[in-house]
């Protein structure tokens, strides 16, 4: 190749003062990754797609790679997300608009404990169903009420059921839940309740957009008898539920550090903790300590796919509401 002899040439004889030679360099390694990249995410774009996307993903990476030499809690990485900016994720994957999360009193009932100093639902039985992908719809909101409700009714009845996001984004509107664009678990579980029941997975398939809803009588293979809000940043009630009882739906405010984590307790100083700022609803199935440096932290379900993150799962520090992640956390009775 020409042009690389050219440059490492120009590089080693000439040492321009501007580096345009490193540069341009630098350019043919990003390339390189972007290329990788885009064949493990089976990624294909025309020659102006291509231009545009690369220069998200070298910005991104840049990102990644300037957080990584840093000392943080978390590692970011690549994903099916790097060819984005923060801007067109949180349109295709987030809660744009605020949804119906105010400060609650609650109705679920604390216990005394004590409570073990880590607890994780997967390794307590099959009560955890595997980690599912939302695509580009903001659907959050669906999977943390079926992830929720998959996991009470395999607690209570001993029975993994895959149950149907699509029925929540089609059926759900008069609890003011809004299809691909936001939603709530306790709202969702409502619906759940009043409509007697939700279908499964295989029967009402996910489409990943909004579509009329074509629920079926008679085909319900989960209840939902009562739903218990836990006050919000009541985090300790939040333990106490997880704990003694079952996985929590909950809501937190994405930020763009977030789009790229890969392992490790989050953290963030870029997030707000209020509950106008939620805009994403995951499933905490669990909470442990780091063994070095003893940090707490929750054990979360995510829906953006296994490749995401750790398995498709996150850490995000406890005890300190991070995000707003105490704001509205809920769960139904079965
Ligand atoms: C919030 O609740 C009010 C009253 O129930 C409703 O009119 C409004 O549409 C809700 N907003 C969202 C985003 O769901
Ligand atoms: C939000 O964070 C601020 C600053 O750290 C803190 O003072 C406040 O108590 C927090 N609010 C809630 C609801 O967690």
């Amino acid at each position: 190749n020409f042009c690389i002899y050219f440059i490492l040439c120009c590089a080693e004889c000439f040492r321009p003062a501007d580096n345009t030679a490193s540069v341009l360099l630098s350019g043919k390694y990003n390339e390189y990754h972007f290329k990788t990249w885009m064949s493990q995410h089976s990624k294909d774009y025309d020659l102006t797609e291509y231009s545009y996307r690369l220069r998200i993903f070298t910005e991104n990476k840049r990102t990644i790679d300037h957080h990584n030499a840093g000392d943080h809690s978390f590692k970011m990485g690549l994903s099916q997300f790097t060819d984005m900016t923060f801007g067109e994720f949180k349109k295709s994957y987030l809660l744009t608009e605020p949804q119906n999360c105010s400060a609650t009193k609650g109705n679920h009932v604390v216990s005394s404990g004590p409570y073990p100093d880590s607890v994780d639902w997967r390794e307590l039985g099959n009560f955890v169903t595997p980690v599912k992908n939302q695509g580009h719809c903001g659907s959050c909101w669906t999977f943390s009420t079926t992830g929720c409700l998959e996991s009470v009714t395999a607690i209570a009845r001993g029975k993994l059921l895959l149950l149907s996001e699509q029925q929540l984004v089609d059926c759900a509107q008069a609890f003011n839940n809004h299809g691909c664009n936001g939603g709530l678990p306790s709202q969702a579980f409502e619906y759940i309740r009043y409509n007697g029941g939700i279908m499964t997975e295989a029967d009402y398939p996910y489409k990943g957009s909004d579509a009329p809803c074509q629920f079926v009588p008679g085909l319900e293979a989960a209840f939902v008898r009562d739903v218990i809000n836990i006050t919000s940043y009541d985090e300790k009630a939040m333990v106490d539920a997880v704990a003694r009882l079952n996985p929590v739906s909950l809501g937190f405010e994405v930020t763009s550090d977030f789009m790229h984590y890969k392992e490790g307790v989050y953290t963030s100083s870029m997030c707000s903790n209020t509950t106008d700022t939620v805009n994403h609803a995951v499933l905490a199935v669990g909470y442990g300590v780091e063994e070095e440096g003893g940090a707490p932290y929750w054990i979360v379900k995510n829906s953006w796919g296994p490749s995401w993150g750790i398995d498709g799962y996150f850490l995000i520090e406890r005890g300190r509401n991070m995000c707003g992640l105490a704001a509205c956390s809920s769960y139904p009775l079965v």
